[in-house]
Order: C-alpha cells, then sequence, then structure tokens
C-alpha cells in the first residue's frame, strides 16, 4: 500500500474532485486518473507518475513511497549544498511536484516539460512549457536532473556533457531509439557486445559520452530508497 493507513477509498474520490477543480487535466489524464480510482489501483506497491502527481499534492503517500523526496535525496548524495545552485529537473511533470520538493532547499528550479501547470508554484520553480527535441532546447542551469524522463534521457546527457554540468537521472526503463553518431555507435559497440545486461544502453550512452568531458569524472549508480524502475545514475567529479 502506497498511500498513508488512514486514506479511504471515499476520501480519495473527494480529493480527485478537488483536484480536478483545481488544474485544467487534460483528458486524457482524467481518464487514467478514473481508472486508476475504479479499479482500486491505488493498493499496489509500485504507483505511475501521473498518479503519483495527484497522491503526492494531497500530501497522500507513505513516507516510504514518496519517490519525490527519495529522489531529492539520492541528488543530496553528491550535490548536498542545493541552496547555493540552479536546478533544471527535466521531463518534470504535470504537476512538477519533484520541482516542488527541490525548491523548498534549492535557490532557483526550472521545471520543463510539455505537458505542465503554471499554478500554485513556489516563486523560486520555474515552470518551461516545452517539447524537448535537442539538449539546445533545455536552459542554463547548475545542475540538471531528471525524474523518469522517457525520450529526454538522451537529451539531458547531452547536455551535461556539452555544457560541463552535472546531471542525475532516475531512468524510467522505457524504451526510446538513440540518436547516436556513428563514431559514438562504434565506441559503445564493445560495451554492448560484452554481454554485460545489467548495464542498460542509457548507462552505456553516459559513459561513452563522459569520455568527452574528463572534468565531469565517470559515471555512477546510486543506491535509491525507493523502487525506481532502473539505475539513478549520474556523474560524479574526481
Ligand atoms: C514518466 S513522466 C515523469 C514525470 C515526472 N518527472 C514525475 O516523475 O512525476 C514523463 C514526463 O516527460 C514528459 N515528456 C516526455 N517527453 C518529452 C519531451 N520530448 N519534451 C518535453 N516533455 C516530455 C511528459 O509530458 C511527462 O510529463
Amino acid at each position: 500500500m502506497v498511500l498513508k493507513d488512514y486514506v479511504a477509498k471515499t476520501m480519495l474520490k473527494e480529493y480527485l474532485n478537488t483536484f480536478f477543480e483545481t488544474y485544467e487535466i487534460p483528458n486524457m489524464f482524467r481518464a487514467q486518473y478514473q481508472m486508476e480510482y475504479d479499479n482500486g489501483l491505488y493498493d499496489t506497491r509500485v504507483v505511475d507518475s501521473q498518479i503519483a502527481q495527484f497522491y503526492k499534492e494531497y500530501d497522500l503517500l507513505k513516507e516510504e513511497s514518496d519517490m519525490y523526496k527519495a529522489f531529492v535525496n539520492v541528488i543530496k548524495h553528491n550535490h548536498p549544498n542545493l541552496s547555493d545552485i540552479t536546478i533544471l529537473d527535466v521531463c518534470g511533470g504535470y504537476i512538477p511536484q519533484l520541482g516542488r520538493e527541490l525548491a523548498k532547499e534549492a535557490k532557483h528550479v526550472m521545471v520543463v516539460d510539455r505537458n505542465m501547470v503554471f499554478k500554485n508554484n513556489p516563486n523560486n520553480l520555474e515552470p518551461i512549457q516545452r517539447t524537448i527535441e535537442s539538449y539546445t532546447d533545455l536552459p542554463s542551469a547548475d545542475l540538471v536532473v531528471g525524474l523518469l524522463p522517457c525520450e529526454a534521457t538522451q537529451h539531458i546527457i547531452d547536455y551535461s556533457v556539452m555544457n560541463k554540468k552535472d546531471f542525475v537521472i532516475a531512468l524510467c526503463g522505457c524504451w526510446h531509439n538513440l540518436n547516436l553518431d556513428e563514431h559514438i555507435r562504434e565506441k559503445m559497440r564493445p560495451m554492448h557486445k560484452s554481454g554485460d545486461t545489467t548495464v542498460t544502453r542509457y548507462e552505456q550512452y553516459a559513459i561513452t559520452r563522459l569520455e568527452e568531458a574528463p572534468e565531469l569524472g565517470d559515471l555512477i549508480a546510486y543506491d535509491s530508497p525507493y523502487q525506481f524502475p532502473q539505475d539513478v545514475i549520474g556523474n560524479k567529479r574526481r
């Protein structure tokens, strides 16, 4: 059960109605929320991020099921002083719950997503509604993060390497075609052939691209307190 013990189904219905009244939820999301409620899926161990954004809105998640807090803690392993830096959260979601959590500690947080609400965000959170097709679509920040950022995963890695900025990504495990230059493809080929199935293609890609920016150090995988579908990865400066 991911929700706090006092949360009853009737209570959830009221929160859902308030949620729909507060935000202009796109129809496709509305249907997803409704189905989740009707099927009682809130009883499951791991929730979809769209649904987690709703639960987080009303502080309904159990401490150990709050992937936003968990991801902030992972980020802080290597970046303990968030108050000094500007953070860019890529694919931050319709309701930018990670961005809001980061904004409690960071100087300034920018959240980019193609579906985005502008309401009820703290003053130091800048929502940017944009479709990301390349790393050049991303604004400048000290640290770039992504929680299950789907197809933008490659753009975050590219952004980090090209701008020499640190990154932390909770990989989503979605399969998106990597847009690979031939020389990158050639460098990745030996890793691919090694048959090490514990390393995902995004990890292989990040390891390969980090060779171009030695100041960013090596790729590391973080221990995660939440059940993310894949590794949480980032660079660690030497
Ligand atoms: C799995 S959700 C994760 C959302 C959020 N990080 C969370 O965990 O609550 C992926 C998000 O990426 C956004 N997204 C996917 N591809 C995108 C792209 N190319 N440009 C902008 N946003 C994108 C979607 O709108 C969606 O909100």
